[in-house]
Formats: C-alpha cells, structure tokens, sequence
C-alpha cells in the first residue's frame, strides 16, 4: 500500500488550478446508461473514483474512450449486467446507478455500496424515494434487487435532503412518465451540474439547486457535450493549506460561490482573502482565530471539509468548535491530528478544539477520503517529517497530490 513522506514547514507558492468535481462527475457518468446515443464529457478528474465509475460502467458494456480533453461514452451497445460487488465495495457513489438500470432496463441488481467508513450510510432515502416512482426492492445476500413494470411519476418528499438520493431521483424520474415534484431536495451545485448535463440530453428538470425539484418525464434522451464543474471541496482544501502554512498563494479555475459559507467563516478566523469571480488569493494574515462551525446540507458549511477546517483549527489562536451533522462517525481524523500535536476532545457530535498548538511530524494512518486531507496540511505544516499511510483514500479524491502539489513548492514523495 502506498505511503506519503511528507517533509513539514512547507513552502508554498504560485497558483493551482482546479480539476473537475468528483461528485458532479460521477453521477453524470451513471447517467450515460440513461441513453444509447452516448455522452461526451470534459473537465473529468484524474481519480480512482472516477477509474472505478469506469470500470463499473464498462460492466455494463459501455466503451469508454479516454482523449486528453474528453471522455466519450459509447452506449450503443449497452446491456444489463449485475452490479459486482468488487468494484461497488470500493465506492458508496456505485448505487448512483440503481436509478439509471431502472430507468432504461425496468431492473437492476446493484451489491451494497462501500466507501468511506465515515458511518452508517444507508439507502434507505434512494429506495424510499424509487419505490414512489413505481419501483419495487428486496435487499438480499447484499444486493439490491430493483423491478419495475412501469415508472411514473409522483410527489416525492425526501425525510433529508440527501444529495445522492436526489440524484438517483433525478435520473430516474427523467424517464418517468408524467410529471415528478421532489420536495425538500438536495441543494449542491453538483446536484444543478448534472441536471443541466441531463437537459441538454433532452430532460425535462427545472428547479435544481433549489429545495422542490420539477421533473417532467420524456420518452428519450440523445447525445450531449458536456463540462463538469470544477471542485469546490479541493479547492477550499487548498485554501484552508495557504491559511495555514500563511503564504500568498492563487488558487484558480473554480466559482468561489460554491464555497461561500466555508469563505466566509475563513474570514471572520482572519484569514486576508481576496475573492473573484473564478479564483481566491490567499495573502498572509497577522492572526488565524478559532471559530464554532456545524456542518449543514447545501448552502450550509460542507462535511467535505470539516476535517481540513479541524486542521486550520488546531494551530488557530483561542478554543473552536465543530458539530458533525451529516455524518455520524466523521471524526476519525481526531486520533491522528491529536498524534500530531493537536488538542482536540469529542463530546458527542461535537469536537472541542484547543487552538495554539504546533504540529510535530509524525507517522499516522488516513481513515476515509478528506480525513486524509487533514493529515496532509498537519504534516506540511508541522515540524520535522510525517509518513501517511493508506494514501489509497487521498487517490480517491485529489488528484496525484505528491506532483499537484509538488508544482508548489510542498516536498511529498509516495513510496510504492
Ligand atoms: C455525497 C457526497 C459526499 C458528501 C455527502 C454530504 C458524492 C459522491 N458524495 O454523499 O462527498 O460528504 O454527499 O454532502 O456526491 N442517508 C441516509 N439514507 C440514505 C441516504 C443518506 O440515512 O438513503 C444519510 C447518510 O447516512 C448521511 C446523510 O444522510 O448521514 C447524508 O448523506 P447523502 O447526502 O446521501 O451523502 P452521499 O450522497 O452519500
């Protein structure tokens, strides 16, 4: 397994430009079984994430074509196959498909998603919110197994706005027939960049990124050209890494918007942001105070960086505080920050974080995808050298962060 060696007290300089967003990315990829015209895709990231969306959807007799600046999906001779669970066991995003083979096969048999140990995580929203539109489960030796005689569509009111129930909604509902109001929907911008992706291969949705959805069912849908959004959650990781190594530092090509909350905590900690329309400079700041956050659905501030924010926290001035909201055991990190030098206590679903620490290298283990993160800016902040083990869960969502990076000044060698 591949380890980083992390040499601490980082330099940092230049710019760094962001790659396309893992989670728009992946169900807009689930959604090329939607059609058999195909779909042609851009901005999509260098991941394992993505390289096990591929491999899962070459099961079902997809062709992908890799070209430098686009990916195209050749659906025409698509068929339905069963859901393997070697490949879904790697990635929870895998039953991003369940909607889709429902939508265009009337059944689907999909293996229990896997993915980050950040808690629970059922599926009970997904099947929940299929079953209104006329789908019918039975969950058995851990498969899903999905029926159909015919979807239409309904009032679905979602218990939790959670994201990939929504999209699973979305691109089953685009086949339906009739018309699908989706209440107390997901909010993300991912949730918005894969329903203009669907429209413009002739969905009907209007709605997304608000909390009702309106969905009007078509018979087909073609072909389409389409750009993923960039990733606000690599970015905002890169932030929060120029923030706590207090180095000027750009970083570009992504909507500054998308991250607004995170931005604005960011400043009121002190952090001297400087923000566009498609870039943040970050400049050094005198001082980096502590702050009391909870984690929210979208628009409020994102799971997908709390444990980045925990890091920033942990060598901030004066006491903060975190209430994880989303996820129920997304607190893995604090062992291995606490390994490094950082002070922090859990009381429930809250972390108490005592500031005015300095982290010390160390050897520690990555435990799910932005925990890993966290690990990283604590050992290029700290003093002395870091190894972090189980990189395979950084792969999963920065691109080849030793070389990204490494452009930048950061000394980060992977050993194989
Ligand atoms: C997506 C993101 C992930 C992010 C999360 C929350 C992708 C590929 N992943 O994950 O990076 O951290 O949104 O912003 O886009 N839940 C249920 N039953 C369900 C579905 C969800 O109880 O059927 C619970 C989950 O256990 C969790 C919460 O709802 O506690 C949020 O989950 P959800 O919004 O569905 O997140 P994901 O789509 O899995």
């Amino acid at each position: 397994m591949d380890k980083l060696i992390i040499k601490g007290q980082s330099n940092l300089y230049g710019k760094i430009e962001i790659p396309g967003a893992k989670n728009s990315a992946l169900p807009i990829m689930a959604s090329s079984i939607l059609s058999s015209d195909g779909l042609i895709l851009e901005n999509l990231p260098y991941l394992n994430d993505i390289i096990s969306m591929n491999r899962l959807l070459k099961n079902f007799n997809i062709k992908i074509k890799q070209e430098k600046f686009k990916t195209t999906f050749n659906t025409q001779k698509i068929k339905n196959n069963v859901a393997d669970y070697n490949i879904v066991r790697k990635m929870r995003a895998s039953i991003l498909i369940l909607g889709p083979l429902l939508a265009r096969f009337k059944t689907a048999k999909v293996s229990l998603p896997g993915g980050c140990a950040i808690g629970n995580r059922p599926i009970d929203i997904h099947l929940f919110g299929l079953e209104k539109l006329g789908a019918k489960f039975k969950v058995e030796n851990g498969f899903v197994y999905g029926k159909t005689k015919k979807l239409i569509g309904n009032t679905i009111n979602l218990p939790f706005p959670s994201v990939g129930a929504t999209e699973n909604i979305i691109m089953t509902a685009v086949l339906a027939e009739g018309k699908t109001i989706l209440n107390n929907a997901a909010k993300e911008p991912e949730i918005i960049d894969l329903s203009d992706c669907l429209n413009k291969m002739g969905a009907r949705i209007e709605g997304a990124g608000k909390k009702k959805i309106f969905i009007n069912g078509v018979k087909k849908l073609s072909k389409t050209n389409h750009s993923i959004i960039s990733d606000r959650i690599v970015a905002g990781s890169f932030i929060i890494l120029a923030i706590m190594l207090n180095k000027k530092f750009l970083i570009k090509d992504f909507n500054p918007k998308f991250i607004e909350k995170p931005l604005k905590v960011l400043k009121k900690m002190g952090a001297n942001l400087n923000i566009g329309n498609n870039f943040v400079i970050v400049s050094p700041s005198r001082k980096i105070i502590g702050a009391n956050i909870e984690t929210n659905p979208y628009p409020g501030f994102p799971t997908d960086l709390q444990a980045q924010m925990m890091a920033l926290m942990s060598i901030a001035k004066g006491k903060s505080k975190i209430r994880e909201k989303i996820f129920e055991n997304r607190f893995m990190h604090i062992s291995e920050l606490n390994r490094m030098g950082a002070n922090i206590q859990i009381k429930n679903d809250t972390a108490l974080i005592d500031g005015n620490q300095k982290f010390k290298g160390a050897e520690v283990m990555a435990s799910d995808l932005r925990a890993s993160m966290s690990l990283v800016l604590a050992a290029l902040t700290a003093q002395g050298k870091s190894i972090i083990n189980r990189v395979y869960h950084i792969d999963r969502g920065y691109e080849k962060i030793e070389e990204t990076l490494g452009k930048c000044g950061p000394k980060i060698i992977r050993l194989k």
